[in-house]
């Protein structure tokens, strides 16, 4: 290098090539198992907390069915006594789901059907909604929702009251037009600074109302427990 420049690295020759390829095997074989055993912690995770969610969500099913039908109201144990209702618009339901009859000496009592309010300020929000054969709500509850702490949970019976002015009501108590929140016109009380979330509650049940009267016959006839199809269209 007599002329002073820096000679140029040979880059087409790696000194000890073979080791360079064992390393980048080794270091390959290591990222696999990594992600291997990261999908599979994860996975682990997911499957243990799902469960636990669903075990909560089911215990807290259960007693919000003792509230809304206490245990003098009716003589079988609400959570053995399940139909099947087919997927229903009026129930924002695109699958089967379950519903609990209330029976008292043989005859049916009372229904609670799963409700959902797909409207709420954080999704869908499912609801319990148990109705006396006479058409009147025998009460309400929230099952689970994302609805905002301070603002959209106030649904909650943990939280305030407010779900619980639904028992009583019925079709005509209101009529049609205090089916809503009073903001729009209606009878239902909004929360401060939250209206969407019971705006979306208060239409739910009266559309839970609305199934019960069209599929009454069904409901409440405990020789056909079975395979309800609701066949009346929403409005009409
Ligand atoms: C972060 C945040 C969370 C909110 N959470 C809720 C909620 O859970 N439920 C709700 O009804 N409104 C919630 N609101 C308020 C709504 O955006 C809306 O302003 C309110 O429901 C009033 O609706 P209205 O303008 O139709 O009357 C939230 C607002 C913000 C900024």
């Amino acid at each position: 290098m007599s002329d002073g420049q820096i000679p140029l690295k040979d880059t087409t020759k790696v000194p000890g090539g073979h080791g360079l390829l064992q390393s980048i095997f080794r270091n390959s074989l290591g990222l696999g198992l990594f992600a291997v055993f990261t999908v599979g912690l994860i996975s682990v995770t997911w499957v243990s907390t799902h469960e636990r969610i669903e075990t909560q969500v089911r215990a807290y099913e259960a007693k919000a069915l003792m509230e809304i039908l206490p245990a003098d109201t009716h003589d079988n144990a609400l959570v053995d006594a399940k139909i099947l209702l087919e997927p229903s618009h009026l129930l924002s339901s695109q699958e089967q789901r379950e519903a609990y009859i209330a029976l008292d000496d043989g005859e049916v009592s009372a229904v609670i059907l799963p409700v959902t309010a797909p409207d709420g300020y954080s999704g869908r929000i499912e609801l319990l909604v148990g109705i006396h054969r006479n058409g009147t709500l025998a009460g309400v509850r929230a099952i689970t929702h994302k609805e905002t702490p301070g603002l959209g949970d106030k649904i909650n019976t943990n939280v305030t009251d407010w779900i619980l002015g639904f028992a009583g009501k019925s079709l005509g108590n209101p009529i049609t037009e205090g089916w809503g929140v009073k903001k729009d016109g209606g009878e239902f009380d909004q929360f401060t600074g939250a209206t969407i979330t019971p705006r979306a509650v208060v239409a739910a049940v009266y559309r839970a109302l609305q199934y019960f009267e069209a599929n009454r016959n069904l409901l409440l006839d405990p020789l056909r427990m079975t395979g309800i199809r609701e066949e009346i269209q929403y409005g009409q």
